[in-house]
């Protein structure tokens, strides 16, 4: 897989696990400068720009911070009312402008298939940075680095995906990394918010052997890993329909006592109830760690985008 100038949408466009593990090599290889240990400057002539039309605390600040580190320059827009969006102009006419004044083009936006709409426009390298319920591919090689750092492997283990499995944009980004390794997948859902059929078909293609409860009763016992999500409020047409949802799953100290002993707990964030406080003490709760690795991966990736990882 070409990296170098690459327009990043989706985690479908990785062929193969070599190219999964080269991302995540590359990523270990940044955790001295992403921890500020060592100081590096290799992209100080490029000019990145992370637009941000839908609201985000981890993803945008991971990103400044990661192109930071590696001593680039930033240009930002924040929320689509401060941007020309909201005057009616097009992604890909902003896009069209963007490409003059950036290098690279980080974009989230509210709207499934945005990502794709801005890359029509765009001769530059891209990051999506989630489009509606579509992607969030970075979230998805972030969560695969966290489960190799914690667990050591990606294969061999039982994950079970708990919550919005219907709406959540980066469980579906994750098990298009997740189906090229020898896992067991459970995803834990009411029915309301099951896993789509296009994301199981894919996996029925890649021989994933996967199940789909509606409780964490049978789960808790035999989980590695649990990654809990919250209920995306904002994705639902029916607030009624979200109200009744919304607390389906809270993972809680007390519940914690019947799992593994060295279960690791994983959630995007941010969190509402889903994850009791109480879980924080838990020596795996690495949901924390997990978005802190957000800064060597997106290193990794912005450096690989522009060709220059190899001069790190
Ligand atoms: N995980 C994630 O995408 O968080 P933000 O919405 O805060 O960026």
């Amino acid at each position: 897989m070409e990296f170098l100038g690459l327009k990043l949408t989706s985690t479908k466009q990785f062929p193969d696990k070599a190219s999964i593990e080269f991302v995540l090599d590359t990523a270990n290889k940044m955790e001295p400068y992403a921890s500020g240990k060592k100081y590096t400057e290799v992209l100080k002539d490029k000019v990145i720009a992370t637009l941000f039309y839908e609201p985000s605390t981890r993803t945008k600040l991971s990103f400044q911070s990661a192109a930071l580190r590696l001593g680039a320059k930033i240009i930002s827009e924040t929320g689509i009312q401060f941007s020309s969006l909201y005057k009616g102009e097009s992604i890909e006419d902003t896009m069209r402008m963007v490409e003059h004044y950036a290098d690279l083009v980080i974009m989230r936006h509210p709207e499934k298939g945005s990502a794709d709409i801005a890359c029509s426009a765009l001769t530059r390298p891209f990051i999506n940075a989630g489009d509606g319920h579509g992607q969030h591919p970075t979230q998805a090689l972030l969560d695969m680095y966290t489960i190799r750092k914690e667990k050591g492997k990606i294969d061999k283990l039982k994950i079970a995906l708990v919550g919005d499995l219907k709406f959540g944009r980066t469980v579906h980004s994750l098990c298009y990394l997740l189906k090229f390794y020898d896992s067991e997948l459970i995803f834990v859902s009411p029915d309301e918010l099951k896993m789509p059929e296009k994301v199981t078909e894919e996996l029925k293609k890649n021989k994933v052997k996967f199940s789909e409860v509606n409780s964490l009763d049978a789960v808790l016992p035999v989980a590695d890993v649990i990654y809990m999500t919250r209920v995306q409020e904002e994705r639902f047409e029916n607030r009624d329909d979200y109200l009744k949802l919304k607390d389906s799953f809270i993972l809680t100290a007390e519940l914690l006592k019947k799992a593994k002993k060295d279960v690791t707990i994983m959630h995007p964030l941010p969190r509402l109830k889903e994850i009791d406080v109480s879980v924080d003490a838990h020596p795996g709760a690495a949901y924390f760690r997990q978005a802190g690795n957000g800064i060597p991966l997106r290193m990794a990736l912005i450096a690989m985008l522009l060709g220059r990882e190899k001069m790190i």
